[in-house]
């Protein structure tokens, strides 16, 4: 998988903050059980469980697509705050599955079906870390001046790419949207620091190629690389901002397994209950994880002004990134 470089030193300081106003969150309301799936491949609620967290997952409707998911996230958002879509002058999407191969984009797609009318929109592809690329790619777009608001969603139909004869893919993946606001503030709070990187070298080791169309993954491999990008994150964002683990009050990592979580606390010495988990429930959304874990945060009143909060990526690329925030 290669060797990783030395992370260079470079920290996001936005001379006026930007920060998350507004979160909305959709998942699909078909649950589809352990049990569920024990009847079409041979495994078993005691397995997928004790090898993941995961409990079940909920799956699209055939005729629903990602752009549907990602919508109906938005209108959740517009719902819950006093925001509409007037608004919105940029429109970034993370997503692995988008609703047309090659183009036109998802995030288009998304800005006519919200009746959104000439707004930069595009898709954002960097696999389960794509919710993190995406934030960066809005944060430093409204810092140029190319957006003002943005609706950084992350919105996956797995379902339409796994496998569902190969246990030992398809028990992982789930399907949903989450949607977060991006815009300047004037207090002090907000994105205070953001890290992306790619190990290129890895990139057939977690897959959907031209030939299978299907996810293929090397099981183990992504598991230990996913166990140090986590690590790694964490304590490049710590350190070049002063910060310790004790100063976090969250981290929202990407939900692919809950023993990557429990090993990665393990190894680097972090509280693993204060990695917010929810795979139990939604098993691995892919780009949506983050941003589906941070509506529920929301919802839970878990997420308070003034905490510190890591959002942390990892996946297909094989890349990885986290973004540090002062809620
Ligand atoms: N049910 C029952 N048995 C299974 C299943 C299943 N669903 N899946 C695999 N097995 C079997 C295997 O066939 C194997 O059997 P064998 O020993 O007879 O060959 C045995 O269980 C052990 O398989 P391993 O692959 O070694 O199991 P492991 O403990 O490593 O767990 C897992 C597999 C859960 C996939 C783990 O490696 C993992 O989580 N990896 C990281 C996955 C990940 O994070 N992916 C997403 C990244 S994000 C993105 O960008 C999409």
């Amino acid at each position: 998988m290669g060797r990783r470089s030395e992370p260079k030193e470079k920290t996001v300081k936005s001379p006026q903050p930007i920060y998350i106003s507004a979160i909305g969150l959709y998942v699909p309301t078909r649950i589809v059980t352990n049990e569920d799936l024990a009847r079409s491949v041979e495994t078993s609620d005691e397995w997928i469980h004790s090898h993941t967290g995961i409990r079940e997952r909920r799956i699209a409707d055939k005729d629903e697509q990602c752009s549907d998911l990602a919508v109906k996230a938005a209108l959740d958002l517009f719902a819950k705050s006093n925001r509409d879509t007037g608004e919105i002058d940029g429109i970034v999407v993370a997503t692995a599955t988008a609703d047309h191969y090659g183009f036109p984009s998802t995030a288009c797609i998304v800005a006519e079906k919200l009746g959104i009318k000439g707004a930069a929109a595009l898709d954002i592809g960097a696999g389960c870390t794509g919710f993190i690329y995406a934030l960066e790619v809005a944060r430093s777009m409204i810092m140029s001046g190319s957006m003002t608001k943005a609706l950084v969603i992350g919105s996956e139909k797995l379902s339409d790419v796994v496998n569902w004869k190969d246990r030992n893919t398809c028990v992982l993946f789930g399907d949903g949207a989450g949607c977060v606001l991006l815009e300047r503030t004037e207090e002090q709070k907000g994105i205070i620091d953001s890290t992306l990187h790619a190990e290129g070298s890895g990139s057939l080791a977690l897959a959907i190629t031209k030939d299978t169309k299907t996810i293929t993954m090397e099981g183990r491999a992504v598991y230990a690389f996913a166990v140090r990008a986590i690590g790694d994150t964490v304590l490049e964002l710590l350190n070049r901002n002063d910060l310790t683990f004790a100063d976090i009050s969250w981290v929202v990592p990407h939900q692919a397994n809950r023993r990557i979580i429990a090993a990665c606390s393990k190894r680097y010495g972090f509280e693993a209950d204060r990695f917010y988990m929810n795979i139990d429930r939604y098993a691995n959304t892919s780009a949506a994880s983050i941003p589906i874990a941070l509506a529920e945060m929301e919802r839970r009143g878990l997420l308070k002004a003034g905490q510190k909060i890591l959002f942390v990526g990892f996946g297909a690329g094989l890349t990885y990134g986290g973004t540090l925030i002062q809620w």
